[in-house]
């Protein structure tokens, strides 16, 4: 089934969703690089993590939060979440046609520019990095620069920063078995492939400091996605270009949990409501 839009205005907000805090990650670069935006973002917190989830399950979800997004009027779409672009961007742009769409899949092709060992580490979810899309991206960035991927599931680690517990023991041991193998394997670069964990970037450093001698690059697609959303919302006439801003959350969560992630994160307080979407 496909969903018509309303026509779109440049008035309207900007939707971003992922399965719960961590495409704040992705938002704050839209913030700061689109300042004039309206942006909703929406945190499926209530039914996180995605990435053990079946790839069915995760692309009726997608479209169920897209659906909730165009009915809260939005102009355009950012699937913040690797997970969900992963499996379900292709169903989205099917049943929302019209929409500028942006997604977020892991940074392989900067990571191949980057490394000098030839050897990347990708750390992300169990789900992307089985999905279908993603491994034909691998296939095509490895053919293309010789690099070679190391894939490491990282399983639990995004549930840690949901629970805000970034820097906590539990989290850098976790962190310390996924990325210590990586640099033994002689990685000298790691994309974050998920984006829940840029807000434990700090903790990757330091465990990256301790065990490697020689500069390890981070990837974060964070930047690259903002800029793609600009140029798409400037080809379709959609920019908003002057005015305040306005910045709303929505959670299938718990609403002061999405609020102290917001002002945590990214020191934003915007309102914020619980909600509940029911699955399509
Ligand atoms: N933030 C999500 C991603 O980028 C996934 C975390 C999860 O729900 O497992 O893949």
């Amino acid at each position: 089934m496909t969903h018509p839009l309303p026509s779109l205005a440049a008035d309207a907000p900007i939707g971003v969703f992922d399965s719960g805090v961590g495409g704040l990650s992705v938002l704050r670069h839209i913030h700061a690089q689109l300042p004039h935006e309206h942006l909703i973002y929406f945190a499926d917190s209530g039914y996180a993590p995605y990435g053990d989830r079946e790839e069915e399950w995760v692309i009726r979800r997608s479209l169920a939060i897209t659906d909730f997004l165009v009915q809260q009027g939005v102009k355009a779409l950012v699937v913040a979440c690797n997970t969900a672009t992963v499996a379900a961007i292709r169903a989205i742009r099917t049943e929302f046609p019209g929409m500028p769409i942006v997604g977020v899949e892991p940074g392989l092709k900067p990571g191949a520019a980057a490394t000098r060992s030839g050897k990347v580490g990708v750390l992300a979810t169990e789900r992307t990095l089985q999905g279908e899309k993603f491994l034909l991206l691998r296939e095509q960035i490895a053919t293309a620069t010789k690099a070679d991927f190391l894939l490491q599931p990282c399983i639990g680690l995004a549930d840690q920063i949901e629970l805000g517990e970034l820097d906590t023991e539990a989290t850098v041991k976790l962190l310390e078995g996924y990325v210590v193998p990586l640099l033994e394997r002689g990685a000298d670069t790691l994309v974050l492939g998920c984006t829940h964990y840029p807000f434990v970037q700090q903790a990757i450093q330091r465990i990256v400091g301790a065990h490697s001698k020689q500069h390890i690059t981070l990837i974060d697609t964070g930047d690259a996605v903002a800029r793609q959303l600009a140029r798409l919302l400037e080809g379709a006439g959609l920019l908003r270009p002057a005015g305040h801003a306005l910045l709303r959350g929505y959670t299938s969560g718990d609403a002061p949990v999405l609020a102290t992630a917001f002002k945590g994160l990214l020191g934003l307080e915007p309102d914020i409501s619980a909600i509940e979407i029911a699955a399509i």
